[in-house]
């Protein structure tokens, strides 16, 4: 007898599946509550959504009815002057996902090692395992910095071909310094530095345009977070010349759907709304960096990101605060492993999201 799963590559049958968020109308059927009714700041994304010319632009699409443009071609061209980095160094992406999934399958052996330094961004080490690749864990420090010595120490040793590089880092929302990132530079490593939230670390804190002078760094940005475009999946990447005619040959000629082509060329094109409404979420991140130390079981850690990491002090357990706030229709992620022990992390929304966040913490006090 013939089983399916007998085809099945080795390394899938014990891989532990990523948790992804769930939907709107799920979680409203789940909690019972209306979606209008639910506050969620669980996944980072960007409450005040897209700009109204990408959601003009999505519902009057001239061709939908015909592939997209493989190249991307007029996107890449806006995207080299909002970033500063030629054309023929950008690929586009379906989200930054896509294109960590492409580097890896682009570098990796099966077998071969990426270097990770948790607690970060859950899809390095999943994309690696998916590749059938290995991660060394260098964890970062208490204060959530790189170990630099161990690292160098094990690109010596163990030879590494990757790593990945958050900043700000998820989940606490802490960016890398110059002095740090050109040292890890230095290393005989492919750097991948992961730009999601950069723009929420204010102008000028994005290294894209190091790519120019560094042939070992590739540097990712994404659409979902300052510009709102999360659900329709489109990321950038700026790489080293020498990569792109392998990337370009590899990637799914239709990658990026007609629909998130023409979002993200709207977007580009209306700067100053997203800007506005960017301001705002670095505004209301501090306030409610500040509201939230006011809460005696909470300690906020400092953060130039979308989202706020609290310690969960007391007899407090982050798990139980999750669910306590979910039940209120507030959510929140929250962590218990390693360098996040007890845990939460709120991404930052609208000043209501935040009254009534704080609304219900102060009830448990
Ligand atoms: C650090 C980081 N990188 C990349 C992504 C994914 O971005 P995209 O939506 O463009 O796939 C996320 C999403 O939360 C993230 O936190």
């Amino acid at each position: 007898m013939i089983t399916a799963s007998k085809f099945v590559r080795e390394h899938f049958r014990t891989l532990a599946p990523y948790t992804p968020i769930v939907p709107f109308d799920v979680l409203s059927e789940q909690l019972g509550r209306p979606i209008d009714d639910i506050i969620k700041l669980d996944a980072n994304e960007n409450p005040y959504g897209p700009s109204p010319k990408a959601i003009a632009a999505v519902q009057n699409l001239p061709f939908p009815h015909i592939y997209p443009d493989p190249e991307s071609r007029k996107l890449r061209a806006l995207l080299a002057d909002f970033l500063q980095v030629p054309a023929d160094q950008i690929l586009c992406g379906a989200g930054a996902d896509e294109l960590i999934d492409l580097i890896l399958r682009l570098v990796l052996e099966p077998g071969e090692a990426i270097l990770n330094c948790p607690p970060t961004f859950g899809m390095y080490a999943f994309d690696t395992a998916i590749n059938a690749g290995t991660v060394i864990s260098v964890p970062r420090k208490a204060d959530f910095s790189l170990d630099l010595d161990e690292i160098q120490a094990q690109v010596v040793k163990n030879r590494p071909k990757i790593m990945f590089i958050t900043s700000p880092n998820n989940p606490n929302g802490g960016v890398i310094s110059d002095k740090d990132l050109k040292r890890l530079l230095s290393m005989p490593i492919l750097i991948v530095l992961d730009e999601a939230y950069v723009d929420y670390a204010g102008p000028g804190a994005s290294r894209m345009t190091w790519v120019e002078e560094y042939d070992n760094l590739i540097v990712l940005g994404t659409f979902s977070k300052w510009a709102g475009l999360a659900g329709l999946r489109v990321g950038y990447g700026a790489f080293p010349k020498e990569l792109m005619p392998y990337l370009w040959t590899m990637k799914q000629p239709y990658n990026i759907n007609v629909a998130g082509d023409a979002a993200a060329i709207a977007s580009l094109q209306d700067l100053d709304y997203l800007q506005a409404n960017l301001q705002l979420l670095i505004d209301e991140r501090e306030r409610l960096s500040q509201k939230l130390s006011e809460i005696d079981y909470l300690e906020p850690l400092p953060t130039q990101s979308a989202f706020v990491l609290c310690n969960v002090t007391g007899d407090k357990q982050a798990a139980d605060l999750k669910q306590t706030l979910a039940d209120h229709g507030i959510l929140v992620r929250h962590f218990n492993k390693p360098g996040v022990s007890n845990m939460i992390r709120i991404s930052v929304g609208k000043p209501e999201h935040t009254d009534k966040l704080i609304e219900v913490l102060k009830d448990l006090l």
